[in-house]
């Protein structure tokens, strides 16, 4: 199975990692669209636009289903994208909600979503809980997150201020959604954050238990071979890949 996965830039590659170690694909094509990142600032047309445009790019290539990584692009664009495109493409949003579910979440126990702006705005991970039942949802915007992560910064005390920043009025949920594909890489600080340690929900091991249970995949011998491209610096994403896929 050859499997596209695509993200606004380098922060779909923490999805990469749980697709690699899951050990079910045999190839995956990587496309950042690092000349246009950030997404999560833009409004849903410019969102929209630039995911069918990197439709575009998939067509190069035979690939059997994609993943949106980005949880922005899977708030706005996965139904243009799915009209225009002749194999599945699947988002994050849905799969997270049903991490959830999955991790025994009560239907009024607290839950903390953080994401882009955008995302958030989109309304779309609260109606999916809220459809589920939950009542005790909380999802703030953590922007200045991405860039850090960008930068390499995964703790120390730029992250706290802003952790603190951004979650002074709340208290430790039982589930906090990292809605962004950037904030896996801090998850360790965001556990340590909120000292009762919440059910922590990752995209990409969201992805990779949905996919289990709606596809028939087949454990390979072999490594799964990664192929990265990028809108822009095509080598400075695949020299951020060796750093992040490493731990
Ligand atoms: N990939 C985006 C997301 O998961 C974060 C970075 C951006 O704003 O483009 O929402």
């Amino acid at each position: 199975m050859r499997i596209g996965v695509f993200d606004s830039g380098a922060g779909g590659l923490s999805v990469v990692k749980s697709l690699i170690k899951s050990k079910y694909f045999d190839e995956i094509i990587y496309y950042g669209d690092t000349a246009r990142v950030p997404y999560g600032t833009k409004d849903k047309n410019t969102i929209i636009r630039y995911s069918l445009e990197a439709l575009e790019f998939f067509n190069n290539f035979d690939i059997d289903l994609l993943i949106t990584a980005c949880n922005t692009v899977s708030a706005y664009a996965l139904e243009d994208m799915n009209q225009q495109s002749n194999y599945p493409v699947i988002g994050v949003i849905k799969s997270g909600v049903m991490a959830v579910e999955r991790h025994n979440i009560k239907k009024d126990d607290s839950i903390l979503i953080i994401a882009t702006r955008a995302t958030v705005a989109s309304n779309k991970y609260q109606d999916a809980l809220r459809d589920l039942g939950y009542n005790n949802i909380t999802a703030i915007q953590t922007g200045l997150f991405v860039p850090m992560v960008e930068e390499g910064i995964f703790s120390g005390e730029i992250l706290d201020a802003t952790m603190q920043y951004y979650f002074r009025d709340i208290s430790t949920p039982s589930a906090l959604i990292l809605g962004c594909t950037h904030f896996p890489l801090i998850s360790n600080s965001l556990s340590n954050y909120f000292k009762n340690f919440p059910t922590l929900i990752h995209s990409g091991e969201a992805i990779v238990n949905y996919l289990e249970i709606n596809y028939s995949l087949e454990e390979k011998q072999d490594e799964t071979k990664l192929k990265i491209f990028a809108s822009d610096n095509v080598s400075g994403l695949r020299r951020i890949a060796k750093k992040w896929l490493s731990f």
